[in-house]
C-alpha cells in the first residue's frame, strides 16, 4: 500500500496551536488505538487514533505522546515514545520505526523507546498542575473495553490523585474543525480518488451485477490509487435495500428497473471522503424516479447554497426539513392539509427523510465538531439530503463534501457527475 508524506510542518503546527489552547504548567497524554485481536495471531486492520497522527503523523501501534510546552527542560516540551523494534517482531511484522524515522515524521526532537516511558513521566509530573486526558465522551460511542487511553488514565489517577485532571477532548474538537490548507489538499486527493471509482462504476453497472461487484470496481480503484481502502464500509444498495440507511451486506443483485444507491469514499493518508451517487441500473431513469431523483437535487442545490459562514448544521437541517416538506407535497407523498395538521412531535417529512443533512468531514468520516458551532471558512462538511419510500422500493440520496470559504464554498466533489443527464451520458458510452 503507498505511504503519503505529509509535511511535517502540518504535525508541529497542530501542536503548537494546541500547546496555546493548554493552561500553564500542564502536560497532554495522548496514546495510540490499540491494535483488535480477531482471533489467534490475526488482528483487524490498524487504525491509527485520529488525535494522535494529527499531532505527530505516526501510524504505529503502542505509540505514546506527551506535550508539556511550558516545562522548565525544553527537551521534555515534546516527548513521543515507540515501541523498541526487536528482531522477533520484526520478523513477523516487517519494519518498525527507527527512532530516527519517528523524528523525522513527527519532527519531534525527543523520541524514546517506550520503556523510558515511566521516566520521563516521574520528570514532567514534578512541574505539572493539569494533566490533559484524551477521553471518548460521547456516551454512545465510549468503548465497551477501555482502550489505551482509559486504561491509563484510571492507572495515572490512581498513582497521582492530588494533580487536577483536564478534558483533552474538547480542545482536540476545536482544532480539528478548521482545516488547514495541507489537509483540506488530502481531502481533495481522496474526493479525486472516489470521483475515479465513481466514473468506473457508470461504465460497469448494468442488470444483474451483484452489489458486491460493484464494491469490488470501487475498491479496486481506490487501491490502485494509493488510498488505503475505504474510509468506512461502504453502501452498495440496490432498490429497497437503500432505505436500510447503512445497509453494508451489499449482497443482493442489482434488477433491472431499480436504482442503485451507492455511499462510499477513499482514506487518503488518514483523510476521507464521503460520497452518495444514486443511478438507475438499466442506465435509464423512469419518469418517477427521474422526479423523485431531481427533487433531491434540488434540496441539494439549496442545501449547498446555504453552506456559508454563520449558519450551523443544526440550522441547515432544520431549513432542509422544511424544503423537504414542499418537495414532498409535489411528489404526492402527503398535501398540504396534512402538513397543515401534522402532530409536530412526529413531522411528516421524517417520514422519508430521517437522518441529519450534514456532518464535519477530516480523518474521521463522522468527524468531530457540534451540531450548533457557526460554520467557518476552513471547515469541510458533507451536504447529503435523501428520500426514502419503502412502498416504492426506492432510496435517494445525494452527497458531497464542501469547503467553507469567505464568500461561501466550494464543492470538493463537484466534478463527480450528478445531474440526470450526466449520469445518463455516461452510463450509455458503457
Ligand atoms: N457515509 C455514511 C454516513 O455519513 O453516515
Ligand atoms: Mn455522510
Amino acid at each position: 500500500m503507498k505511504t503519503v508524506t505529509i509535511p511535517l510542518a502540518l504535525f508541529e503546527k497542530n501542536r503548537l496551536r494546541l500547546a496555546h489552547s493548554l493552561k500553564s504548567h500542564s502536560l497532554a497524554i495522548l496514546h495510540s488505538n490499540d491494535e483488535m485481536n480477531r482471533s489467534g495471531d490475526q488482528y483487524y486492520p490498524y487504525r491509527q487514533d485520529s488525535d494522535l497522527f494529527y499531532l505527530c503523523g505516526i501510524e504505529q501501534e503502542k505509540s505514546i505522546l506527551l506535550l508539556a510546552p511550558d516545562h522548565p527542560d525544553e527537551t521534555l516540551h515534546e516527548v513521543l515514545f515507540i515501541r523498541k523494534p526487536d528482531r522477533k517482531l520484526e520478523t513477523w511484522e516487517g519494519h518498525k520505526y527507527t527512532l530516527e524515522e519517528a523524528r523525522a515524521i513527527s519532527g519531534i526532537r525527543t523520541v524514546k523507546y517506550e520503556n523510558e516511558f515511566d521516566a520521563v513521566m516521574a520528570a514532567l509530573l514534578m512541574y505539572t498542575e493539569n494533566v490533559y486526558l484524551n477521553l471518548p465522551e460521547l456516551p454512545k460511542f465510549i468503548p465497551e473495553l477501555p482502550n489505551r487511553n482509559l486504561r491509563l488514565a484510571h492507572e495515572l489517577k490512581l498513582k497521582f490523585p492530588a494533580h487536577k485532571y483536564e478534558r483533552l477532548a474538547p480542545l482536540m474538537r476545536d482544532l480539528r474543525t478548521l482545516k488547514s490548507d495541507e489537509e483540506v489538499a488530502l481531502i481533495r486527493e481522496a474526493c479525486h480518488i472516489t470521483r475515479d471509482a465513481f466514473l468506473r462504476v457508470l461504465k460497469t453497472v448494468k442488470p444483474g451485477i451483484m452489489e458486491y461487484e460493484v464494491e469490488a470496481e470501487i475498491t479496486y480503484e481506490f487501491v490502485r490509487k494509493g488510498a488505503r481502502g475505504h474510509a468506512y464500509q461502504p453502501i452498495i444498495a440496490s432498490g429497497i435495500n437503500a432505505c436500510a440507511l447503512h445497509y453494508n451486506a451489499n449482497s443482493k443483485a442489482c434488477a433491472d428497473g431499480d436504482l442503485l444507491l451507492m455511499d462510499f469514499g477513499s482514506e487518503y493518508a488518514n483523510y476521507a471522503a464521503d460520497c452518495t451517487r444514486t443511478i438507475p441500473v438499466n442506465g435509464s431513469f423512469s419518469p418517477r424516479q427521474r422526479d423523485l431523483y431531481n427533487a433531491v437535487l434540488n434540496v441539494f442545490r439549496f442545501a449547498c447554497s446555504q453552506m456559508k459562514p454563520g449558519n450551523s448544521i443544526n440550522k441547515l437541517h432544520a431549513e432542509v426539513c422544511r424544503r423537504f416538506s414542499q418537495e414532498h407535497i409535489k411528489l404526492g407523498l402527503y398535501t398540504a392539509e396534512d402538513l397543515a395538521s401534522q402532530d409536530k412531535e412526529n413531522p411528516l417529512y421524517q417520514q422519508y427523510y430521517m437522518h441529519g443533512t450534514s456532518h464535519f468531514l477530516g480523518l474521521d468520516v463522522h468527524d468531530v465538531g457540534s451540531k450548533d458551532v457557526e460554520f467557518r471558512p476552513g471547515m469541510v462538511l458533507t451536504c447529503e439530503p435523501g428520500i426514502y419510500i419503502p412502498a416504492e422500493k426506492t432510496g435517494i440520496r445525494i452527497e458531497s463534501n464542501i469547503l467553507i470559504t469567505h464568500d461561501g464554498n466550494v464543492d470538493l466533489m463537484k466534478d463527480i457527475p450528478l445531474e440526470v443527464a450526466d449520469i445518463v451520458g455516461y452510463m450509455s458510452n458503457q
